[in-house]
């Protein structure tokens, strides 16, 4: 059988970011090549994509609302049935690879406070991803959510508290969250299959919020029938159970492109969101917008 590499920057994220999914799939195919599985290659491609600070997720992730504090997701899942998450993990440099250590502990999902001491624990070093475009971005984020569109400097308690308080009065149209994760799916040539993602959540996040990412079958899922990453408003990707679904219509014989298409289009259309997609006979990627993405098959 031969293998298959795709992997994805986030649904919006810059398109400019296409020469960094396709280092991170040679990444994937350096791992393959090693000796490793699936699992290995979608973790490389993965902890790759995280160090890009283009991309929301590792260094470059988004801010949360209080514009201090960077929490991140991450998620790996193999089609034997492993799989480990951590949820809200700080200070780390490649969430991936935590993630990928929880599945050597009886537990699905590490989050918060637990999640960074597991990771010290393991002797992932203290890491401060936040970059100058993530604050940036929490300025215009907060300028919006105000609704005065200029420059803003809301680091002040009563700007925070009003940002903290403000979502049962959010008013956005088009786009309102730009919200995008990394990931790569992997079919090696053993025919087993992988999905990997991270990010650094929403970018109207409270702390602690918890996106689709860690939850198996929301942000990832990979089982005998192939492998299934989402990119997207964690929210809305959790509600329809979308890398779970896709996968489901995988084993009853859909074909990978036709799967991608029907996962995209359960989403209205101000709903960004984007899929990878590989099966035994296929791959596919599809998205509702711009989505810098790689595929190596050989
Ligand atoms: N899809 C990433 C998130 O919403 O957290």
């Amino acid at each position: 059988m031969k293998y298959v590499i795709l992997t994805h920057g986030g649904v919006a994220a810059p398109q400019n970011g296409a020469d960094s999914c396709a280092r991170a799939a040679d990444e994937a195919l350096g791992a393959l090549d090693a000796g490793g599985e699936a699992l290995a290659a979608a973790i490389a491609a993965t902890a790759r994509l995280e160090d890009d600070p283009r991309f929301n997720a590792g260094t470059g992730s988004n801010l949360r609302l209080d514009g201090r504090t960077i929490e991140m997701d991450a998620a790996v899942m193999a089609s034997d049935g492993r799989f480990g998450a951590v949820a809200c993990v700080e200070r780390v440099k490649n969430p991936v690879l935590v993630a990928a250590k929880v599945m050597e502990t009886p537990h699905l999902i590490i989050a918060g406070a637990g999640a960074t001491a597991f990771a010290r624990r393991l002797g992932f070093a203290d890491h401060d991803p936040v970059t100058e475009a993530a604050r940036e971005r929490h300025g215009r984020a907060l300028a919006a959510l105000r609704g005065d569109g200029g420059d803003s400097d809301y680091t002040n308690d009563a700007a925070r508290f009003h940002a903290l308080t403000a979502t049962r009065f959010w008013n956005f149209d088009a786009e309102p969250v730009e919200c995008d994760t990394v990931g790569a799916v992997v079919r090696d040539t053993h025919g087993r299959f992988a999905a990997a993602a991270s990010t650094g959540g929403s970018t109207y996040s409270l702390r602690g919020r918890v996106g689709d990412v860690p939850l198996m079958g929301a942000g990832i899922y990979a089982g005998p029938h192939g492998a299934v990453a989402a990119t997207g408003v964690g929210e809305e990707i959790a509600r329809r159970l979308l890398a779970r679904t896709v996968y489901d219509w995988l084993a009853d014989g859909v074909a990978p492109a036709r799967a991608a298409q029907r996962g995209v289009a359960m989403f209205p259309d101000v709903i960004a969101v984007g899929v990878l997609v590989v099966g035994r006979n296929g791959q596919a990627i599809a998205s509702n917008r711009n989505m810098p993405s790689a595929q190596l098959a050989g």
